[in-house]
């Protein structure tokens, strides 16, 4: 179902999926993606967030935006809950829609690894497969999956929307951690639970271990 296309410049090809048309022209520009990281001096990569609602994700994601944005890196944030306003607003929470999800959002992150940017993405994202999809979109090299791994407990307690009391009291179906399952990673890049962590700490061993591996590194 998907096939090598195009690349960074400096890494593996990045998977697309087949279109639905074959009368279709491909265009290339002049100006390379080598280029793109000299001019940003930064090397892009996805840092893909997956966890339970409630786990910490988004405010973990806009934390490193921030962080990032003060190093003088350009980042971006690509939250579930966001994007579910807007590009994703046809889809619900079945299995086929939150691959769907993953799938549009894993496409927008390599378009902006593409243009240079760092990307966070913020998504509950509870299937492996899917989430190994999203790793085949964006390209092994600039795909680092982090574990918010916060406990269902602490999340339920924490229930900053309300969602979790709904979910038990039958209102929302299919809701991850009570009625839906969430597959955990069981070899992520980085595993961070926020319940035993601040905010500023979180962030702080986050970055460190990006820079540890050559990630974020400055041209
Ligand atoms: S994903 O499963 O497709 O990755 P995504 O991260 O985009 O989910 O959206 C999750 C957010 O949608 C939750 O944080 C919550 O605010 C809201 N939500 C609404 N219904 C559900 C549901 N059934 N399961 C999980 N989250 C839901």
């Amino acid at each position: 179902m998907y096939q090598s296309c195009h690349d960074l410049g400096m890494s593996a090809p990045m998977p697309v999926p087949v279109p639905a048309s074959r009368h279709l022209a491909r265009h290339e520009g002049q100006v390379t993606s080598e280029q793109r990281q000299q001019r940003l001096r930064q090397r892009p990569a996805t840092v893909w967030l997956t966890g339970l609602s409630g786990a910490g994700k988004s405010t973990l994601a806009y934390e490193l935006e921030h962080r990032l944005h003060g190093l003088g890196l350009s980042s971006f944030v690509l939250d579930g809950d966001n994007l579910r306003h807007h590009l994703n607003r046809d889809l619900g929470f079945s299995g086929a829609e939150r691959r769907e999800n993953i799938r549009r959002v894993a496409e927008v992150a390599a378009l902006m690894n593409q243009a240079g940017l760092v990307v966070f993405t913020a998504l509950i994202s509870p299937q492996r497969a899917d989430r190994e999809m999203a790793r085949a979109i964006i390209g092994e090299p600039h795909f680092i999956e982090v574990h918010v791994s916060t406990g269902l407990d602490v999340c339920e307690q924490r229930d900053p929307k309300g969602l979790y009391e709904k979910a038990r009291a039958g209102l929302i179906p299919q809701f991850t951690g009570v009625s839906a399952p969430y597959e955990a990673p069981s070899a992520p890049d980085f595993r961070i639970d926020t319940a035993q962590h601040s905010l500023a700490d979180a962030a702080t061993l986050m970055l460190d271990g990006l820079r540890q591996r050559g990630l974020l590194g400055i041209w």
